[in-house]
């Protein structure tokens, strides 16, 4: 009897030869979004639009978008309450072109207000109504291309405590959230909203405070749709926390969005751990298999936080001077590393 590992390696080659020549310029995987049987993302940065070999092994790999960094607040709101949509239009332009949807990231965030929020902080009533129009304006923008958004970003404290403090929920109360989701139903009824949080798998109790938020939410009627886990993980994580993680996410029955995945190699000293492509690929493995024991219809997706390692954040100008970081599925040449080939294996064997 061929083990199993054999057996998958057997159907990933007889999917190559069917993919046909597009997998030839990308190693022997075949076009991922190809094999998969939900949405597989990536996340993009404007600037990445104008480097050929990142726009044909995105296209080529993946069906959707996340924004990195241009529609979040920090970019598009301006002090006079006005937009700046050029870069995330320019997104959504590239992703029209290549029949890739979007997934919109993110509308409110702990991290980012900006002056115009800030001016109306005193007068609660004028607040909320610039609160729901920025919501609003930025989401119809993209209404028909966003599958979905992240409405509200990182709402709970990592240690799980409490939900984090903000400007949002000192003018709103914790509220907040409930009426960010309102008005984004409003904005766009077909879409997916959600919220999106990290650590969910390397912290339990900041996982059940999060999964109590969203009890809550549904309990008071919230329009929330789904559960973005960012899954930024180590190469360190122990052997079977994606697995437990994913199950209590998934057991509120929402749609369950994989939302932000890279594994750095970096440890806590900032130097690389010990074999870290041995340990990234047997987290992927457990990543696929875990993910593909959700149902399927709530099943939204899995998206990659970097095309290559030079893309990710991890080896972004604050992290110059550490070791360089391996978290991507592609490396600096765009070839598939031995975690884009555990994703091929793992959505072969299914
Ligand atoms: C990060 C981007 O990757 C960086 O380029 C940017 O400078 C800061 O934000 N969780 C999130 C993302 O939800 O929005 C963050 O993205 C990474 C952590």
């Amino acid at each position: 009897m061929y083990p199993r590992r054999t057996m998958i390696g057997g159907a990933l080659a007889a999917l190559c030869a069917v993919a046909g020549k597009a997998h030839a310029a990308y190693g022997d995987i075949p076009p991922l979004k190809s094999i998969a049987p939900y949405p597989l993302g990536v996340a993009v940065r404007r600037p990445q639009l104008d480097d050929p070999s990142w726009t044909a092994l995105a296209a080529q790999q993946f069906s959707r978008l996340t924004p990195e960094w241009e529609m979040k607040m920090e970019y598009v709101l301006r002090d006079d309450g006005s937009l700046q949509t050029d870069r995330s239009d320019a997104i959504a332009a590239f992703a029209r072109r290549n029949g890739m949807a979007l997934h919109g990231h993110t509308l409110i965030w702990y991290a980012q207000d900006g002056t115009h929020f800030q001016r109306l902080k005193s007068r609660p009533d004028a607040f909320l109504a610039a609160y729901a129009d920025y919501i609003q304006a930025v989401m119809t923008r993209y209404r028909g291309l966003a599958a979905g958004w992240d409405v509200v970003n990182e709402p709970v404290w990592n240690d799980g405590h409490d939900l984090r403090p903000c400007l949002w929920r000192d003018v709103l109360g914790d509220d907040y959230i409930a009426l960010a989701l309102t008005a984004a139903r409003q904005a766009d009824p077909g879409a997916v909203l959600f919220l999106n949080d990290y650590n969910l798998e390397l912290t339990p109790k900041k996982r059940v405070r999060f999964l109590r938020l969203c009890e809550d939410l549904l309990k008071a009627g919230a329009p929330l749709d789904g559960i973005g886990t960012q899954t930024h993980i180590g190469a360190d994580l122990l052997p079977g926390a994606i697995r437990v993680c994913l199950a209590d996410v998934a057991s509120l029955g929402l749609k369950v969005h994989v939302s932000e995945v890279d594994i750095t190699t970096r440890g806590d000293n900032g130097a690389n751990v010990a074999q870290p492509r041995i340990a990234q690929v047997r987290l992927i493995e457990e990543l696929m298999t875990a993910y593909g024991d959700i149902a399927p219809a709530q099943r939204y997706g899995m998206t990659f936080w970097a095309l290559r390692d030079r893309d990710s954040w991890l080896n972004g100008p604050k992290e110059r001077g550490l070791v360089p970081d391996e978290p991507a599925l592609f490396d600096n040449l765009g070839r598939p590393k031995p975690m884009a080939q555990a994703v091929a294996a793992g959505l072969a064997s299914r």
